[in-house]
């Protein structure tokens, strides 16, 4: 298990009945999380300084119930990394938190390489990845289906201030992309995926995880360069575990010449426990030296 404990603007203060209580910089709120199958241990819902919930509707969706005055949106920083910060349908704020834990390895292993790195970025949402990879001095190619996302991938990167940054902004099927760049003899040095359990494409593509994951990872392979530095996958679908995206990168990646690891991702709480948040795998070139915390899952 990594967890995400080098956050100062955000942390989950508790958890229990299905919840869970989070600090997003001044800001608190408490959201639905599946994982959390355990009783509170402190009142949530009464918690002072509590603005707003987001309440599950028992027809589906749901939406957020506000207790105080507070932004529209907001700005939280990782490490030199800023994002906005905005409450949103489907219980989103629009960051993963717990990705700070790839943000940091893809980082470290962007500035070992000691090359230009050229990224693609898959599913990449509001761009925290894009942005980490950004700062580290790479290259990124980021893909989204929702225009709004990466609109807000933009503002992520302006905040941060990286507005000059080599970055490519496509709003597109991941796998119809990925085709195109074959096609267009486009490669790679490094691929990043964090693929939803369900999706659409902007033409209303079905991607499902279970049946679509291994074929795009095959695709992915062949936009590679000779040497590339890094592949990750991560997942935050119930139930995949992480050998299974370690099986699925050794398969598809074995005329490539490095390592690969896999590992729970997770965010630490206040109460002194951990918060299960996913799995990622990822394959390193064996030409780089490897960040500490991936040193330690060699032990
Ligand atoms: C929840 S996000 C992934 C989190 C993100 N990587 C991060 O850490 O910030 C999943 C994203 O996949 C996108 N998506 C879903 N199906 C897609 C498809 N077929 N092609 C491209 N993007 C898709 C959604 O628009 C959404 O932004």
């Amino acid at each position: 298990m990594k967890t995400a404990n080098n956050w100062k603007d955000y942390s989950v203060i508790s958890t229990g009945d299905g919840y869970k209580l989070e600090r997003w910089g001044g800001i608190i709120l408490l959201r639905p999380d599946p994982q959390v199958i355990w009783p509170e241990q402190t009142p949530l819902s009464s918690y002072e300084g509590l603005s707003a919930k987001y309440l599950r509707s028992s027809t589906g969706g749901g939406g957020w119930e506000y207790y105080k005055k507070m932004p529209d949106e907001w700005t939280i920083s990782y490490k030199e990394l800023k994002f906005c910060i905005k409450p949103m349908g489907f219980k989103h704020t629009g960051l993963f938190p717990e990705q700070a834990v790839n943000w940091d390895i893809m980082s470290e292993l962007i500035q070992n390489a000691n090359r230009p790195i050229k990224v693609l970025n898959l599913f990449a949402y509001t761009g925290g990845a894009t942005v980490a990879c950004l700062k580290a001095g790479a290259s990124v190619c980021h893909v989204d289906a929702a225009k709004n996302m990466v609109e807000r991938a933009g503002e992520n990167i302006r905040l941060s201030g990286l507005q000059d940054a080599p970055v490519r902004y496509i709003i597109d099927d991941c796998k119809k992309f990925v085709q195109r760049e074959i096609r267009r003899g486009n490669r790679y040095d490094a691929i990043l995926m964090d693929p939803p359990s369900y999706g659409r494409g902007p033409n209303g593509e079905m991607w499902k995880i279970e049946s679509e994951l291994y074929s795009l990872v095959e695709l992915c392979a062949q936009v590679l360069t000779d040497n590339p530095l890094f592949f990750l996958i991560n997942s935050y679908t119930t139930g995949l575990q992480p050998q299974v995206l370690k099986n699925i990168l050794t398969l598809n990646l074995k005329n490539y010449a490095g390592k690969t690891f896999a590992y729970e991702v997770g965010l630490p709480t206040e109460d002194g426990i951990v918060l299960p948040c996913g799995a990622s795998g990822i394959f390193v070139s064996e030409s780089v030296s490897l960040p500490k915390s991936l040193k330690e899952n060699e032990l």
